[in-house]
């Protein structure tokens, strides 16, 4: 099963995937984790480029095509051998990132984006996606408080931030059978016990607790 984590900035991606990593692994089911841009030794290079502060310059096309040639080196590299082998890849970021951000904040043409994406992905799309929704004066907050890298795009206005938001609800809108929105202004363990329990009644069948 291919299962990405996507969301605004500060929404806490990195940590759910990790512990869902972890909890995946002891389930008995072998799971690779990944992150984007990067996850690859040429991914972690275009990931420098793509988030140092000091360009400021970088043109919206540029921005798109480094973040898909990092992708497209994940996806040969990594993510299809890994499905090909039978295991879970969980992704912290992927294609649907491209469009909330270079397509909903930056306005880029859609349609196009999404021409660009099939061909560094091949067209692989994830079994399922989460949505960690925050808002972006939430977000924002957190990325100050946890003290992590401040790249980029932490630099964009609120504004930008709520076109993402905003994006991402469209994008799951669009695809209910693949996406599921979660609340992410929550503790960590409770927004944890929340994605487990999702993915378990994908697993079983079950319909998903009303959460
Ligand atoms: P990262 O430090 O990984 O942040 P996070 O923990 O929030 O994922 O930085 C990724 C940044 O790159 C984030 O601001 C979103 C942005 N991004 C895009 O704009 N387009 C993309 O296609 C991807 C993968 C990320």
């Amino acid at each position: 099963m291919f299962i990405t984590l996507e969301g605004p900035d500060g929404s806490g991606k990195t940590t759910q995937a990790r512990l869902l990593a972890h909890w995946l692994q002891e389930e008995g089911h072998p799971v690779v984790l990944v992150r984007e841009p990067g996850g690859t030794t040429i991914g972690e290079r275009i990931r420098e480029v793509l988030h140092d502060p000091a360009h400021t310059g970088m043109s919206p096309w540029t921005e798109v095509f480094l973040y898909c040639a990092a992708r497209a080196q994940l996806v040969a590299e990594i993510i299809r051998p890994a499905l090909a082998a039978g295991q879970t890849v969980l992704c912290d970021r992927y294609a649907d990132s491209t469009l909330a951000y270079q397509g909903y904040g930056r306005g880029l043409d859609l349609d196009a984006l999404r021409l660009v994406l099939y061909l560094a992905t091949g067209g692989l799309t994830p079994d399922l996606t989460f949505c960690l929704d925050i808002s972006p004066e939430e977000g924002l907050a957190r990325r100050r408080a946890g003290g992590g890298e401040w790249n980029r795009l932490d630099q964009e206005t609120v504004d930008f931030h709520r076109r993402v938001r905003t994006g991402y609800l469209e994008l799951a809108g669009l695809e209910p059978q693949r996406w599921i929105v979660v609340d992410a202004a929550r503790p960590v363990d409770a927004v944890q016990a929340d994605l487990r329990a999702l993915l378990q009644a994908r697993w079983t069948g079950h319909t998903p607790p009303t959460l």
